[in-house]
């Protein structure tokens, strides 16, 4: 997101996850829980990349297979250190430092909850401890509820004092509305030793990191705290009612960049889009639009209302009105919908047209070619300018394999087609409607498979006598006999043509 790395690399950014979350009420680690397209912990590992890190530590202990598989596809520069019993903050960083005996210069602490932290105030906590060569210097906010949060105590120059957590806080410390974010710039040698110092002289009976700040100060460190641009950045997620407001801040936080950068965004309050999502010039995302993954709108398109798409491409001025797609490319000014599926290895050429009630799988479908109402397309390639009937399935599997299909240029099908694949129609080739297409048909031939019709006639007045049906046929029979009569008084000739017609 950013590019404005820290002056000063980091020896080591430790990330601590080993806590369980119970508040989740969930078989997931907190850690885990998705938000915009990555884990909570995922978005703490891409603010801590900013930094550029020597070393980038994980402590995990609670559900740790879990996170460590998890860290393996995410961040497989990631180290581990395993912290078996919680026995506190201090406890954990200690854990992570072992694995990283070697480090020198500054360690970074964060927390792995805190997902809404970016890379920018990250930056800014760094550069400002190593600009005031402190040996500590924690991000602070000013928070609306400091419920539950260490209390940042400042002596009466306004220095960082000691962190207080509320369990062990004074009345009038529990009235201070400055808090912890838990995040945390240190000198990593004086954090090393202070470490080692740690009591579990606290009403939770653990070793707290926030007592390292005392300690150093005590020494004649200096110590400061940086207050976050924006409290929301240091907001934790406990329980899922939080994880909901995280997931609408950043939301809204994506979206206003999308709209800064020139995108339109009809109702920001229904739209959801994950963080990789890239929105173009003069997009318009109409209400009720979920984009996941690496999905890109291009310049001009207008995609929903009433869309999800996951992975998908849209091409400059596409439209993608109530469809749901995966992994599809959609090409330039390509038409999709309304109620359209698109699934993956579907790829559209340039003003292409999928309509209603169609869907999609493993198909290219070349420019200006057209698939416009209640179709099945699968495993098929179709050319260009082209046009599928209504109502035509691309027939790909015989009940053990999937075979292709391949439809030429400027080809015109009937409606109610059947291509049994693999089956070709060659290029400016039509088929006739209700084909059961099983045989290539070769360039510009009429491909016709069906049989002819036959007429029994007089057969409901015959064997539905009496039904509504019959009834109604024996009027239209009146009414024709007494036309026929009145039409061959004038000419006999029509009686000649009538048997003709047998
Ligand atoms: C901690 C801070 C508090 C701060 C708050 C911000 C301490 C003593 N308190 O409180 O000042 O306002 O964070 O959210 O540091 N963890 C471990 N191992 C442990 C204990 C915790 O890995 O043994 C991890 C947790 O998974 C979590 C983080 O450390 O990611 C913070 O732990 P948590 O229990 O939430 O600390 P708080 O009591 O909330
Ligand atoms: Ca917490």
């Amino acid at each position: 997101m950013t590019s404005a790395a820290a002056s000063v690399r980091p020896g080591a950014v430790v990330i601590l996850a080993a806590g369980e979350g119970t508040r989740m009420r969930s078989n997931t680690p907190k850690v885990l829980h998705p938000l915009c397209g990555r884990t909570l912990l995922g978005h703490v590992i891409a603010a801590a990349r900013a930094l550029e890190p020597e070393h980038l530590v994980v402590v995990v202990g609670h559900a740790r297979d879990a996170v460590v598989a998890h860290l393996t596809e995410i961040a497989p520069e990631a180290v581990t250190a395993h912290q078996t019993e919680l026995l506190g903050t201090g406890n954990a960083v200690r854990r992570a430092l072992e694995v990283v005996p070697d480090v020198v210069g500054t360690v970074v602490v964060l927390n792995g909850d805190v997902p809404l932290l970016t890379a920018e105030t990250l930056t800014e906590l760094v550069d400002t401890h190593h600009a005031a060569g402190n040996a500590a210097t924690v991000l602070s906010a000013a928070v609306p509820d400091p419920t539950g949060l260490g209390r940042i105590v400042r002596d009466a120059g306004g220095g960082l004092a000691a962190i207080v957590e509320q369990r062990d806080a004074t009345p009038d410390q529990r009235a201070i509305a400055e808090i912890n974010s838990g995040m945390f710039a240190f000198d990593g040698a004086l954090l090393r030793t202070a470490l080692k110092r740690l009591t579990t002289d606290n009403a939770q009976g653990q070793e707290y990191l926030t007592d390292v700040v005392a300690l150093l100060r005590g020494e004649g460190h200096p110590v400061d705290a940086l207050p976050a641009p924006d409290y929301r950045e240091t907001l934790g997620c406990n329980d899922r009612v939080e994880l909901s407001r995280l997931r609408a801040l950043l939301r809204d936080r994506l979206l206003e960049r999308w709209m800064r950068a020139g995108t339109t965004v009809v109702d920001p309050a229904t739209v959801w889009l994950d963080v990789d999502v890239q929105l173009g010039r003069d997009a318009v995302i109409h209400p009720n639009v979920q984009l996941h993954g690496a999905t890109v709108i291009g310049d001009g398109a207008e995609v929903g209302p009433d869309s999800t798409l996951t992975d998908t491409v849209v091409g400059e001025m596409a439209t993608v009105v109530r469809a749901q797609c995966d992994r599809a490319e959609i090409g330039p000014e390509a038409t999709v919908g309304p109620f359209a599926f698109l699934r993956p290895g579907t790829v559209l050429g340039r003003k292409a047209k999928i309509g209603a009630y169609v869907e999609v799988k493993n198909s290219d479908i070349g420019e200006a070619s057209k698939v416009p109402h209640l179709s099945y397309v699968g495993d098929a390639t179709i050319g260009e300018h082209s046009n599928i009937g209504a109502a035509s399935v691309f027939v790909n599997y015989d009940g053990v394999e999937k075979h292709r299909s391949t439809i030429g240029s400027h080809v015109r099908t009937g409606s109610d087609n059947m291509f049994v694949a693999p089956v070709t129609v060659g290029d400016g080739a039509y088929t006739a409607a209700g084909s059961v297409i099983t045989e290539d048909v070769s360039p510009g031939a009429l491909g016709v498979a069906r049989s002819r019709q036959r007429n029994i006639e007089g057969w409901v007045e015959r064997r539905r006598a009496g039904t509504p049906a019959a009834e109604a046929a024996a009027r239209a029979r009146a009414a024709a006999d007494q036309a026929t009569g009145l039409a061959t008084g004038d000419d006999p000739a029509d009686e000649r043509s009538a048997g003709e017609n047998e």
